[in-house]
């Protein structure tokens, strides 16, 4: 690797490129540091100083198969080789999504039947959401069109995918949400404000509230419910008891369809290769991206049961083509990278793994921070993990948003030398390590997260922000 100077470099990148989910000021005038990231493996990456870092964030939760699988980019390099490029549209195929597309769906749950491809999580939500439109339309039910989600759900920022998401950050400024667009509790029991509730009882409290809300909006217009198994970017909350059981016996009484976003759950993350298996979900939609090529290529996909595929088939039989379709549909390159993704995870048991060293990595971060006294919940199932902080345990009271919990963790977890994510929403730090983690790599980032949080507390209490209650 050539010696790249990092300073003349940043200060290019500062005049020419528009970064996600940063302050645009603050970077513009360096406030805000920047960093290059020169190459990866494993589990680590490494910048242009020569500085490493474990990321037990997998990227954004995606890079599942770890970094710098030289097979991955030889399975890339041979089908540009062979073929970079041909639409999917009007019946064209390739043999690598023809494949993938049925290995997927002997994968899937019950009853999926087909694979719509997209780029991203995002995009990928949005044709969700006008399948479901087409369906009601298909089936004469031009009235059934909205959709709920979830506070604190994440399903993109696309117009419709950042309507779903339920984040405030995601809406606010930009004229969001869409109109059709609802959001029912999320199923938060930490934050439940009944303390003697059991899981159970306040899994039926949540599908309560929901039919609530779809009889107050009308049962006749509201057409799907969008869910994570397990609520990733608004705060790695795992559902309680028999919660999924009980949302789908009210959408099953009025007729609306489950969308699964299994964007993070999906291809492994949790111990299972879906959330929706894991927790019997029944889903008629089931949205993928992430773990579907851990990243080596962009790739997302609409998975669609047969139930909802049926009537989709009519639709065209009414009106013709069905005209939705993007240049870039089941794109070559992204299948062969999926492929040889899913061969990755297959032979080297990466499911398993999640689920047997996840199990040992839960109960790694219960035994260091259960009884810290800056960290409310420690919790997580597979390998997701949040700790979510409060100045008192017992009341889980909030600390001032000015203190930026979060963020001063995140930061001193990188004086560490782990990425971990100060998650955009509340005082919670995520960790999401790729599939690849050995026991010895969960001591590691449990030691380094362990002396982080340690360093923030000692701060706080040096400076008069906090004592333990
Ligand atoms: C559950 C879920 N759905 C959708 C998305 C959006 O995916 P993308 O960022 O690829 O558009 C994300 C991204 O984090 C996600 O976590």
């Amino acid at each position: 690797m050539k010696n790249i100077d990092t300073k003349v470099l940043l200060e290019i990148d500062r005049q020419n490129v528009f970064h996600a989910s940063t302050h645009l000021k603050q970077y513009a005038n360096g406030d805000l540091p920047g960093r290059i990231i020169t190459s990866a493996s494993g589990i680590r990456i490494k910048d242009s100083e020569g500085i490493e870092l474990v990321d037990a964030f997998a990227g954004l939760y995606c890079v599942n198969i770890g970094y710098g699988r030289q097979e991955m980019a030889e399975a890339i390099y041979e089908q540009a080789k062979q073929l970079a490029y041909y639409h999917t549209y009007v019946g064209h195929t390739n043999e690598a999504l023809i494949t993938l597309s049925e290995r997927i769906i002997k994968m899937a749950p019950q009853g999926m039947s087909k694979v719509y491809y997209g780029m991203s999580g995002s995009d990928a939500n949005e044709t969700q959401l006008k399948l479901v439109w087409y369906y009601n339309n298909a089936r004469g039910l031009p009235q059934k069109k909205k959709i709920i989600s979830r506070d604190r759900g994440y399903h993109g920022s696309s117009i419709a995918s950042g309507s779903m998401t339920g984040l405030p950050l995601f809406h606010a400024h930009f004229d969001l949400p869409l109109e059709r667009i609802k959001h029912t509790m999320a199923p938060y029991y930490y934050r439940r404000e009944d303390d003697g509730m059991t899981e159970r009882e306040f899994s039926v409290h949540c599908a309560n509230e929901l039919e609530k809300m779809i009889l107050a909006e009308g049962p006749d217009t509201v057409a799907a419910m969008i869910g994570e198994p397990v609520l990733g970017t608004g705060g790695i909350v795992p559902p309680p008891e028999g919660y999924w059981q009980e949302i789908r016996k009210v959408l099953d009484k009025y007729d609306i369809l489950l969308i699964a976003d299994e964007v993070v759950c999906g291809f492994g993350r949790l111990g299972s290769d879906f959330g929706s298996i894991m927790y019997d979900m029944k889903p008629d939609l089931m949205t993928v991206a992430k773990g579907l090529t851990s990243a080596y290529q962009p790739l997302s996909g609409v998975i669609v049961s047969e139930r909802v595929w049926k009537v989709l088939e009519d639709g065209t039989d009414q009106w013709g083509a069905i005209g939705h379709g993007y240049t870039y549909s089941g794109h070559p390159l992204g299948a062969a990278a999926a492929l040889c993704n899913l061969d990755i995870i297959e032979r080297e048991n990466l499911t398993a793994n999640a689920r047997d060293t996840g199990a040992y990595f839960q109960q790694q971060m219960q035994t260091a921070f259960a009884n810290h006294p800056l960290v409310g919940d420690s919790r997580g199932i597979g390998l997701l993990h949040a700790l979510e902080f409060s100045p008192d345990k017992q009341r889980r009271t909030h600390f001032d948003p000015n203190l930026k919990i979060g963020p001063q963790i995140a930061a001193a977890c990188l004086e560490e030398g782990l990425i971990a994510r100060a998650m955009p929403h509340g005082d919670i730090l995520g960790f999401a390590p790729p599939l690849v983690v050995s026991t010895a790599d969960v001591d590691d980032i449990v030691d380094r997260a362990k002396r982080a949080v340690d360093k923030v507390t000692n701060k706080l209490v040096h400076n008069g922000n906090w004592k333990a209650a």
